[in-house]
């Protein structure tokens, strides 16, 4: 893919990050041992790589906004333009030792995402997209799953943890899906979820009580390589309403019909 100079600057930033934390991941695959465990490490990696990251952007960026997981907005003499960065998407999984998690940088234009990429340095895969000129993994065109029976799909979701209050809503949701598809699956990275939908992995993915650094670069993968994303309320923005659902085109109406409950 012959990419614009903002995605060039986002993919240097995005590798930056990957390689920091991949030297992190060994450390952090070693400390599964210790009683201790891993946390205040992980907490440090996930630090240093949205620093790096930030340095990159906007070094080559200085008037763009920015905000990321780990640090304060900040406001941008170009109010039209932002960055909205997860350095490392997938924490609980990293932390753990197992090798699911990801970069996540999105850019922003006048309140639409104009370029995205999600990376995940563990099994050296770049997905990329730019608004009108689709997605990319590596050196691949993607696109969404074909598969138009609820019955032959697979969905991902996200289990609210930690005593978070949407935990009942998902089980209710995970209650009428899985009944109706293939198989459901919790791999703890938003951000890889909607990549593997732009992928046709995934043939949908729903969650409740998300964050709009989860999902801003995943939602333009996924529209890019034809899919369909929304927020489980009709007519709102997933980014107002924490919420998302997004699917092939020939399953989403009825998708979204299990989800809404309608
Ligand atoms: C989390 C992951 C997870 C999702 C959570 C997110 P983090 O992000 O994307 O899959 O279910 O809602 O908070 O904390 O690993 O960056
Ligand atoms: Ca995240």
């Amino acid at each position: 893919m012959q990419g614009s100079a903002n995605l060039n600057v986002m993919i240097k930033a995005a590798r930056k990050a990957g390689r920091s934390l991949v030297k992190d991941f060994r450390e952090v695959e070693n400390l599964q041992v210790s009683s201790k465990g891993a946390g205040d490490f992980v907490s440090r990696a996930d630090i240093a790589a949205e620093e790096i990251i930030r340095e990159e952007l906007m070094a080559a960026r200085p008037n763009y906004g920015w905000v990321g997981e780990e640090s304060d907005p900040v406001d941008g003499k170009d109010p039209t333009r932002r960055w909205i960065v997860d350095p490392l998407d997938g924490t609980t999984n990293y932390l753990h030792g197992m090798p699911h998690w990801g970069v996540s940088i999105a850019l922003e234009h006048k309140g639409e995402i104009v370029a995205a990429v999600v990376l995940d340095p563990a099994k050296d895969e770049m997905f990329l997209a730019e608004k009108g000129q689709g997605a990319w993994l590596n050196n691949t065109r993607l696109r969404v799953s074909g598969r138009n029976r609820m019955i032959e799909c697979i969905f991902a979701t996200g289990i609210p943890f930690g005593g978070r209050p949407d935990l009942p809503e998902t089980l209710q949701d995970i209650a009428r899906v899985a009944p109706a598809c293939a198989g459901i699956r919790r791999w703890g990275a938003a951000a890889l979820d909607l990549a593997y939908v732009a992928a046709g992995r995934f043939d949908g993915y729903w969650e409740r009580g998300i964050s709009t650094w989860d999902i801003a670069a995943g939602i333009l993968l996924v529209r890019e390589a034809g899919g369909l994303v929304e927020a489980v309320v009709p007519r709102v923005s997933p980014f107002d309403d924490g919420t998302i659902l997004s699917a092939n085109g020939g399953i989403f109406d009825g998708f979204a019909k299990v989800i809404r409950n309608v």
